[in-house]
């Protein structure tokens, strides 16, 4: 008898975890593996009397109520349009398709375009949290049809991570918006990484502290404007003892990052938008970089260090810290000025307070700081740059003659500090009135009669430039 409520395809880590979240809410599920053997182990290590295993394709499609809802938690890329294949011929019209992984969102609107052909509804959702979040509740972020919309959203909205009794889940927007905010979120993700990644550098290198104070340290900020959830892992990660061969165990992880792809995809995206993202691109840049074991072991030795030796004032953690939240401020402007151009791009009409809102828990970039975000655009949902907000800009400006010390002391003592960097060239950029583009302009008219706008004359102008460099 068709009964169970929803159907899960995936039972690796996010999928069985997802899948049990939403038996705890009282929805019958049904979990289905193409390797039959994982969901029988699933279903044995995690028995719960709302979710069922079932060994194929067939029986797991007839256990589910019409419309049929299917969650697809399963690596991104072919896998995804394979499934959706085999499904095919099963369905009726009306069922649901969502799409629970990080696909990229111009497959997804390619896969719903497909599927609205078929009478199929998709959903692409981002879905973060790790595996925790799947399990207790994720911040979810759902694109697709808003006329299908109201059959997922009891389940999604019970499953998400909540904020008193809001849900940290709201429908995005059409086809791919879901996946795309969720991708972008990623980038942020990126960011922050990377932000605190070069505080603790500058911690460790220029002010000498160790693990244990690191950790201190870290907890200190986490009770502060700082309160984030990777402020409160980074100080857990300092504190973790290694029990291989003693010490801390960060002090034994290689010194090379890896990425999966959602923080490249965003900074490409950004290129084609057209919106600086450098924060973003910088964090991708060096999670590249650090892969090159070899390349940096023979550089550290042929490239002369600077020798610099300023005293650092008894207030250095407190001038990295202010330039920490500083630098945040500029990394989510810049991923929200990505959001506002996704707008005009492709039709969409992202809530950004909203979408900050659904951002405050179960993901990775949860952050008390999220409420001013909320809140500058409810003030103004037309707000330009969030740099402009009463609230950024007074911290702005109040703190970021601490971002230019320590920029200049980083780089004076030849620490890599991209993002911190970037934060401040973007402000410097925004500041100037003065970009240089006029030489630009005059280069590009020069060599190739690309035309110019002149200051003080509306139109267009081309100059016949003299050769004067020939004589
Ligand atoms: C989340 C995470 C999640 C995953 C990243 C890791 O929101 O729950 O972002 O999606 O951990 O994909 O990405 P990288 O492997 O690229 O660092």
């Amino acid at each position: 008898m068709s009964q169970m409520d929803i159907g899960v395809i995936g039972m690796a880590v996010m999928g069985s975890n997802l899948a049990l979240n939403i038996a705890d809410h009282g929805f019958k599920v049904a979990a289905y593996n193409r390797t039959a053997s994982v969901t029988k182990e699933v279903i044995t290590k995690h028995p719960h009397k709302n979710m069922d295993g079932f060994y194929n394709l067939e029986d797991f499609l007839a256990s589910l109520k019409s419309p049929r809802k299917i969650i697809l938690m399963i690596k991104a890329g072919k896998p995804v349009d394979m499934i959706i294949e085999e499904l095919l011929p099963h369905l009726s019209p009306e069922d649901i398709i969502i799409d629970g992984g990080n696909s990229f969102f111009e497959d997804t609107i390619r896969r719903y375009d497909y599927l609205k052909e078929k009478n199929i509804y998709y959903f692409g959702v981002g879905i973060s949290g790790g595996e925790k979040g799947a399990r207790l509740g994720p911040s979810i972020m759902p694109g697709g049809s808003k006329e299908a919309y109201p059959h997922i959203q009891p389940i999604l909205e019970a499953i998400s991570a909540h904020v008193g009794s809001e849900p940290c889940c709201t429908y995005i927007g059409d086809n791919g918006a879901g996946h795309y905010v969720k991708m972008v979120h990623n980038g942020i993700e990126y960011a922050d990484m990377q932000l605190i990644t070069e505080a603790y550098l500058l911690l460790r290198h220029i002010g000498g502290f160790n693990n244990q104070k690191l950790s201190q340290i870290f907890n200190e900020w986490n009770q502060g404007e700082l309160h984030s959830y990777l402020i409160g892992i980074t100080a857990d990660i300092f504190a973790e003892n290694d029990e291989k061969s003693g010490g801390q165990i960060v002090d034994k992880i290689l010194d090379s990052a890896g990425q999966k792809g959602t923080g490249r995809w965003t900074s490409i995206q950004s290129l084609k938008q057209g919106v600086d993202i450098s924060m973003i691109t910088a964090a991708c840049n060096t999670r590249v970089v650090s892969n090159l074991l070899d390349e940096r072991k023979k550089a550290s030795k042929e490239i002369a260090a600077p020798s610099y030796n300023a005293e650092i004032g008894a207030d250095f953690i407190e001038e990295v810290r202010k330039s920490l939240y500083v630098a945040k401020i500029i990394a989510y402007a810049q991923g929200f000025s990505l959001y506002r151009s996704a707008c005009h791009e492709y039709n969409w009409q992202l809530n950004f307070a909203k979408i900050a809102s659904i951002f405050r828990a179960g993901c990775i970039i949860q952050a008390k700081f999220l409420n001013k975000i909320t809140e500058a655009y409810k003030k103004n949902e037309n707000l330009s740059n969030l740099m402009f907000d009463e609230f950024f800009l007074a911290n702005i400006n109040k703190n970021q003659s601490s971002l230019r010390k320590i920029v200049s002391l980083a780089v004076n003592k030849g620490i890599p500090i991209p993002a911190f960097s970037n934060a401040l060239q973007y402000i410097d950029a925004h500041r100037s009135t003065q970009l240089g583009a006029n030489l630009i302009q005059a280069q590009r008219d020069y060599f190739g009669a690309h035309t110019f706008r002149r200051t003080d004359i509306d139109g267009s102008f081309h100059h016949e430039w003299q050769e004067h460099y020939k004589k």
